[in-house]
């Protein structure tokens, strides 16, 4: 049996991503290694903890150890790394923390996986999934390509561009089998209420204010993440080593255009007046160097390897509201404890 190790698959993507290669491939032992942060959450994963082909393990991948021990244990073929430090804003108080888990971390899974490959790197892969971000700050117009020149300008994106430096060194040292992916935002059902889109929907659902930053003219190119899984397991299964895939929505919303859809929408679904939940917006100070605009050009995933997003965002963010709202344990669960504290710091 070919077995594959999942890290950071409790998390949004990870769990879509582990979800989707559990059912989908039986004949794979799929082993999860996730440290439990305050983004890793069990419960997104309950519909299959029990799968025949489903293992998961609590850990830390800057744990040398520890991954040696699984490489022992499950002899693994392949590595699906989604583990990271992954919101912006806590990378602006705390930087360390991501140079640790998304630059340490990630060579330490490197250097594990080719020790234990022993340079024997048939049908082996290491997958690296990764952001648009790493591309710096769009103007008005123009789309990031693969071959664009790296220019990240958070904490956040300095450690992601750092840790496919990594990958890619390896590459190009010592032949690791190596694949990375470069998405634009993801957004969807088991999204942590710190991002946007979940952020506003807890809020409009609480009467809580919505807080924009700056004038919201900031832009996203929003995608299903189940349509980001998608791409990944295209791309893990067809793309070519050492290569570069950038995934996006072509989807491309203002801040304020978004959540004041999100408000509408809300309205709707909850029974609101028009407009009831538009009174919530309300303009804060903007995240430091705040990028302007991502916009991704995906026509080589396109070309290459067929791949185009499955959802029209209509159907996605309908999707999403109502999953939130049918969902309100989870959402009750992941904004207790520690999450008040954190929220309550950022937006005072
Ligand atoms: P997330 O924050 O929801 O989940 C991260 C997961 O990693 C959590 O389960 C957490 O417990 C785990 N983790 C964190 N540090 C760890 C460590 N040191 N050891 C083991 N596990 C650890 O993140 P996400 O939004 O699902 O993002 C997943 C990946 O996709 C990241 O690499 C991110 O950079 C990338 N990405 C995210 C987006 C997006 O819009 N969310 C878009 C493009 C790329
Ligand atoms: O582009 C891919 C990246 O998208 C991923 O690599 C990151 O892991 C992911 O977090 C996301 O980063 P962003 O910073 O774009 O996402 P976030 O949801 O934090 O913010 C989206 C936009 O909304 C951004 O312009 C900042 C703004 N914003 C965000 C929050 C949390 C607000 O105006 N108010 C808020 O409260």
């Amino acid at each position: 049996m070919t077995t594959l190790l999942i890290t950071g698959g409790a998390g949004f993507i990870g769990s879509h991503l582990t979800r989707l290669f559990v059912t989908k491939y039986p004949e794979y032992h799929i082993v999860n290694l996730d440290e439990l942060t305050y983004a890793g959450n069990l419960e997104n994963l309950q519909d299959i903890e029990n799968a025949p082909n489903y293992t998961f393990v609590k850990g830390n991948i800057i744990d040398a150890a520890l991954l040696q021990q699984l490489f022992n244990k499950y002899a693994f073929t392949a590595v699906l790394h989604c583990a990271a430090e992954s919101h912006v804003d806590r990378s602006i108080t705390d930087p360390l923390a991501f140079v640790k888990t998304n630059v340490l971390g990630t060579a330490t899974l490197l250097q594990t996986a080719k020790d234990n490959w022993k340079n024997d790197f048939t049908g082996k892969i290491f997958y690296h999934i990764s952001t648009d971000e790493v591309y710096g700050s769009l103007g008005d117009t123009g789309f990031f390509y693969e071959n664009t020149a790296y220019d990240p300008r958070s904490p956040y994106s300095a450690s992601k561009a750092s840790s496919d430096h990594f990958v890619r060194a390896f590459y190009h040292t010592y032949g690791l089998p190596v694949k990375i992916s470069n998405c634009s935002n993801n957004y969807g059902p088991f999204h942590f209420p710190e991002k946007l889109i979940p952020l506003c929907i807890h809020n409009i659902i609480n009467n809580k204010p919505l807080p924009i930053y700056g004038k919201g003219e900031n832009v996203r190119d929003w995608l299903f993440v189940e349509d980001h899984a998608r791409a990944i397991d295209i791309i893990f299964h067809k793309g070519k080593t050492g290569e570069t895939y950038n995934i996006g929505g072509h989807n491309e919303w203002t801040n304020i255009a978004l959540v004041k859809e999100l408000c509408k929408q809300m309205d709707i679904k909850l029974r609101r007046e028009p407009g009831d939940s538009a009174k919530l917006i309300t303009y804060v100070t903007d995240r430091a160097g705040h990028d302007l605009r991502y916009a991704i050009d995906a026509t080589k995933l396109k070309e290459e390897l067929g791949w185009v997003p499955s959802l029209q965002f209509e159907e996605g963010i309908a999707k999403t509201i109502d999953w939130y709202l049918e969902n309100s344990e989870w959402l009750r669960d992941v904004t207790s404890g520690a999450y008040k504290e954190y929220y309550e710091g950022l937006y005072k």
